[in-house]
């Protein structure tokens, strides 16, 4: 392990560099370099070993994510729900959700909301709505059935993305870091809820780094004060010109992700005509985070 957390505790200290040029070169000479990178094969992810555990933690730690193949275990629900256990993650936001959301398949729910279609979801973490104040801190996904063709995500940790803009323009990273920039709009009223809202980076109580973000419009109302808007330009810039650790792969069928909610997309797909062969993901959201330090 690294033990980036307790070694450089300030690598996110926008007032302080020490800390965080001695971690930024380790974090991305340590950054997988591929999907094989992300890759821990799991026995059963219902009842993982303590070397599969570390291996998970550690592959974690360097890019906030791994992908897992589940072993013997069912490709059901509560496989998720049982691994994110075993990493310390179990308080789920499954209660305030529609039912079926965290079945990702092409069943239309939600208004036709686009992880619920076949068509490209663009870079994007999850559950933007909530606010930087109860944010959702982990996703899991575990793929039961893959589409036809197409549905691959690409992944980007947050960390790597912190670092290009603390490079680039850390002036514009202070307000991402600092300023109130989108609140949550109903799509159905076009209210907006100033109480679901925040920051775009902050850390969280145990000093790890935490972000939201996404490119849809219909739910997200920016500032549109000037300095919010210039580094929400410099951001999303950012984000399309995709920097070189961005990685891609699908997941196939007993093939899954744990992340500290990293951005992703998804490529659009093509899906079968039969509901029993569609396309079909278990998602699991959680408010806690994998943190490589967990002791259990
Ligand atoms: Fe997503």
């Amino acid at each position: 392990m690294k033990n980036w957390n307790v070694k450089y505790p300030k690598r996110f200290d926008l007032g302080t560099r020490e800390d965080y040029l001695k971690w930024r070169d380790e974090k991305l000479a340590a950054y997988p370099g591929d999907i094989g990178g992300l890759v821990v094969e799991l026995g059963d992810m219902t009842a993982i070993t303590p070397a599969e555990k570390g291996k998970i933690l550690e592959t974690v730690e360097r890019a906030n994510m791994c992908v897992y193949t589940a072993g013997s275990a069912e490709l059901e629900a509560n496989s998720l729900l049982a691994l994110g256990q075993q990493l310390g993650v179990s308080r789920t936001d499954k209660s305030t959700r529609h039912s079926q959301s965290d079945e990702l398949t092409d069943s239309g729910i939600l208004g036709k909301a686009i992880p619920f279609s076949t068509r490209h979801c663009n870079w994007h973490t999850d559950a933007t709505y909530y606010g930087s104040d109860k944010t959702i801190e982990a996703l899991f996904l575990l793929c039961k059935r893959p589409a036809i063709e197409g549905g691959s995500n690409k992944v980007l940790d947050h960390e790597v993305l912190y670092i290009h803009l603390r490079d680039k323009d850390p002036g514009a990273l202070a307000v991402l870091m600092n300023r109130d920039c989108f609140n949550y709009r109903n799509p159905a009223t076009g209210e907006i809820d100033m109480s679901l809202g925040g920051k775009v980076f902050w850390t969280n109580a145990d000093g790890h780094l935490c972000h939201r973000f996404s490119f849809r419009k219909t739910d997200m109302a920016w500032s549109e004060e000037s300095d919010i808007l210039a580094a929400r330009k410099v951001l999303e810039s950012l984000i399309s010109d995709e920097p070189e650790q961005v990685i891609e792969g699908r997941l196939e069928s007993g093939m899954g992700l744990i992340s500290n909610n990293v951005l992703h997309t998804r490529e659009k797909l093509l899906d079968s005509a039969d509901p029993a062969k569609k396309r079909l993901l278990f998602r699991a959201r959680f408010y806690d985070r994998v943190n490589p330090e967990y002791p259990g």
